[in-house]
């Protein structure tokens, strides 16, 4: 019989943990019962609890924050970020487009010195690691957007702020210490959008990014069964008054909500894009492009720029995942403009994979926010920071000391 090393102990503690613990009940995307089917056991999500992780240096992974975060962040807050709609049969696609691409990794090339450096606009980020826009930060984490723009800063990634933040682009761009870009929720009300994009400009944002991929958020089953399951009164952050969805969303303080639906958009169209361009200096990327026919008429409409997105599996129940989704993208923009690209991004291979199928960059969001949850900023600055890593080491093994170098014959079909 082996003698059991530190490592089996703790796993045998962690494995009595779960026995015992709500994550058995509650976890995975979907908020599925593990007990009962579904998320299967992986190296992947047979992270070890809290308890075992007192500090964001001991996370070996993002799935090590995520499993710390589920045991802070409030079960209606985290079936919100869990969300997709429907079965969330596209945030399982989202994740499982990966594994569909292999890596063709090449020898005998010194990648002793990397350069990750990429150029997006005017700006050159040394890492084309993107913080993603995400609604209501302070929903889990009490630092919020200001801790994320506090580690992006410190590891110096591009952020993008969500329509839908706590904390106001003002405080955020001040805290990130460097501009950060807008993503647009256009809103039912003209008059209301331009002002939100009048303020974002104003406070030196250099891109506003379009959503387009998310008319309606009807069907997202997961966050209502999690609502359900959320004991707290949340009246007074969730006010059920007419209006009561803008409580806490900075960008609205100030505007006339009462006209205001929400932030949805099932009436845009190309001419709005257009509205939206002559209406600002900011460069319009739109967010949500997934064919090449959009890719097409985005080049035709001079968008600046292109994010392969669905949303997060959040928007349409597609099946189909934004790595899939690339490819037709990039050919029909054929280098015109940068092409960006967010959905179920894990690993530094999974970024390394969208690099190759010519992605200038990519978003990530669930991941920092499960380590913002899990222990504020530093859970933040240690996701970009296996991240990083993550995808230097992919980088060594592939041969492929530049991003210019990470190319199509990187990667095959499985
Ligand atoms: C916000 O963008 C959401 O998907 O809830």
């Amino acid at each position: 019989m082996p003698t059991p090393t530190s490592d089996s102990v703790n796993r045998r503690k962690f494995l009595q943990f779960l026995a015992a613990s709500p994550l058995f009940a509650y976890a995975g995307a979907g908020g599925v019962a593990l007990a009962s089917r579904s998320r299967a056991w992986s190296a992947e999500n047979l992270a070890p609890p809290g308890a075992l992780l007192p500090s964001a240096a001991d996370a070996f992974n993002v799935f090590d924050l995520e499993a710390v975060a589920r045991t802070k962040i409030p079960v209606a807050h985290l079936a919100y970020l869990d969300t997709g709609v429907e079965g969330d049969v596209t945030v399982r696609a989202n994740r499982e487009g990966f594994a569909k691409i292999q890596l063709r990794p090449r020898r005998l090339v010194d990648t002793t010195r990397l350069d990750t450096s990429v150029k997006l606009f005017d700006t050159t980020w040394p890492t084309p690691i993107i913080i993603a826009p995400v609604a209501s930060h302070c929903a889990f984490h009490d630092d919020g957007e200001l801790a994320v723009a506090r580690a992006a800063r410190a590891r110096n990634h591009l952020q993008c702020l969500s329509t839908w933040c706590t904390t106001s682009v003002e405080d955020v761009t001040s805290a990130r210490g460097a501009p950060v870009w807008f993503q647009l929720y256009a809103t039912t009300q003209w008059e209301i959008t331009r002002a939100l994009v009048q303020r974002a400009e104003a406070a030196g944002c250099p891109v506003v990014a379009l959503t387009i991929d998310n008319p309606t958020n009807i069907g997202r089953e997961t966050l209502e069964r999690g609502k359900r399951r959320d004991p707290r009164d949340c009246t007074e952050c969730h006010s059920p008054r007419a209006g009561g969805i803008f409580k806490r969303k900075s960008m609205f303080e100030g505007l006339d909500v009462s006209g205001l639906v929400g932030p949805l958009t099932p009436h845009l169209t190309w001419d709005f894009v257009k509205r939206l361009q002559d209406t600002t200096k900011m460069k319009v990327v739109l967010k949500g492009i997934v064919t090449a026919e959009d890719a097409t008429l985005a080049l035709q409409h001079q968008v600046a720029g292109i994010v392969v997105s669905n949303h997060g599996g959040r928007g349409e129940e597609s099946g189909r995942s934004t790595i899939e989704s690339l490819p037709e993208v990039v050919a029909a923009v054929g280098g015109k403009i940068p092409v960006l690209v967010d959905g179920g991004f894990r690993r530094g291979t999974d970024i390394f994979k969208a690099l190759a199928l010519g992605a200038n960059a990519v978003c990530v969001g669930r991941p920092y926010i499960w380590g913002l949850g899990a222990y504020g900023q530093p859970g933040v600055e240690r996701c970009l920071e296996i991240l990083t890593v993550e995808l230097e080491v992919a980088m060594r093994h592939m041969g492929t000391p530049t991003l210019a170098s990470i190319t199509r014959s990187s990667v095959q079909r499985a």
